[in-house]
């Protein structure tokens, strides 16, 4: 790789120790990928933030490049462990909250903001249209790229940290136009009504795109929540984190429709809520916001629960953005679910809490979320937001 003076100085170790460990980490992927240069990048979001995921040795190594690691772009956080206020109310032990702790206390020195979401574009980390950036989360690096027209590959949380130290990526796999081309035209023949309709269809084209770039025609209209729930999904089930939809996403017309050509019909979004969905209908957790609820999604399960219960034996669980969660505050959203039983998991989500062996069957509208919560050991059922909140209140799943 071709080095920059400066660049040169920062891996011979003159700017420090993270600086050093990054621009190695940085040279090393370089190398690996045939990148010849590093660029800047206007923005970095970091995962592999929960205690759960990173243990002590991954708290170890954030210590020791906290020491005199400081980041030179905006720099937000995904979800950590727990809510990091109300922990307690979610059932997290003292001895995971103090570790979770440490982790964020390591965070917050290098000068990342504390942000804890996978949906930062909506909390003030929104790149614009053609724009370098060093993001990690499968959902919101396809989120930059698709729905924002911003570039940049699937970063590690290693590697998206040193991109922060630095300042820079090496220019490799999205970064360039040549590998932003979609490689397979897929059809869409089918409507979608509700909002897990769009993580059945991430299910559908990941796997019959699989490792692919989808261009994507026969959707009329899609809301931001449709598409953060399908950029989750899609990616998820094996798409790579990129896609283009002709009329809604921006680079769409800049690109030719590929000849290679699937169909999606409405036996195939039938066939990804069979697959998502096991056999179960006594329901113990229900979990929404993945990704991270956003606030006309907190809205609308207002509107939903007001003036009901959560069953007896089931809990409800909202994930969001603290900045979220303060809007809801304000309109009274917050106290609207609160009234009904249902928790705010602000912070947090489904995936990475410690939640293995504590429930037994989820509902979500998230067919990402579904696909984690089987690693947790849950069956689980994906639906609407009616599906969800009928399910909280009951303590069933009845479709
Ligand atoms: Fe976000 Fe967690 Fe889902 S990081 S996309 S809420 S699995």
């Amino acid at each position: 790789m071709n080095l920059t003076k400066e660049e040169q100085l920062m891996l011979n170790g003159e700017m420090g120790y993270a600086v050093r460990k990054s621009m190695e980490i940085l040279v090393a992927l370089g190398e690996i990928y045939g990148a010849e240069s590093l660029i800047k990048v206007g923005s970095v979001q970091v995962a592999g933030v929960s205690y759960h995921n990173l243990g002590d040795a991954g708290l170890e190594f954030l210590n020791e490049l906290a020491k005199d690691g400081r980041v030179r772009v905006l720099t937000t956080l995904n979800p950590a462990g727990m809510d990091l206020e109300n922990w307690r109310q979610l059932g997290i032990s003292e001895e995971f909250a103090a570790k979770q702790n440490q982790v964020i206390d390591a965070f917050e020195r290098m000068g990342i903001l504390i942000s804890c979401t996978c949906t930062p574009y909506l909390i003030g980390n929104l790149p614009r249209f053609g724009e370098h950036v060093a993001w990690s989360e499968s959902s919101a690096v396809t989120f930059a790229n698709s729905v924002i027209g911003a570039k940049t590959n699937r970063e590690g949380g290693p590697s998206a940290l040193a991109a922060a130290f630095v300042g820079k990526t090496p220019c490799y796999g999205l970064h360039l136009d040549e590998n932003r081309v979609p490689d397979v035209h897929v059809q869409v023949d089918t409507e979608l009504s509700k909002l897990s309709d769009w993580g059945a269809l991430g299910y559908a084209i990941g796997k019959k795109a699989e490792n692919k770039i989808p261009y994507i025609t026969g959707i009329k209209e899609a809301e931001i929540d449709d598409l953060k729930s399908f950029c989750a999904s899609v990616v998820t089930y094996g798409a790579k984190p990129l896609f283009y939809i002709k009329g809604i996403t921006p680079a769409a017309e800049s690109q030719q429709i590929p000849k290679d050509k699937v169909t999606i019909e409405q036996s195939d979004i039938k066939n990804a809520y069979d697959n998502i969905n096991d056999q179960v209908s006594e329901i113990d957790f229900v979990c929404v916001g993945c990704p991270h609820c956003s606030i006309k999604e907190i809205a609308e399960i207002a509107n939903l629960v007001r003036g009901k219960k959560v069953a007896e034996g089931t809990e409800l669980w909202v994930a969001t953005s603290r900045t979220a969660k303060q809007l809801a505050d304000k309109r009274g959203y917050t106290a609207i679910i609160e009234a009904a039983g249902g928790k705010f998991a602000c912070d947090t989500c489904m995936a990475v809490a410690p939640l293995k062996g504590r429930f037994k069957a989820l509902a979500t509208t998230s067919a990402k979320g579904c696909f984690y919560s089987r690693q947790n050991l849950m069956k689980t059922k994906m639906g609407s937001m009616e599906e969800c909140v009928q399910a909280a209140v009951t303590g069933k799943w009845n479709s």
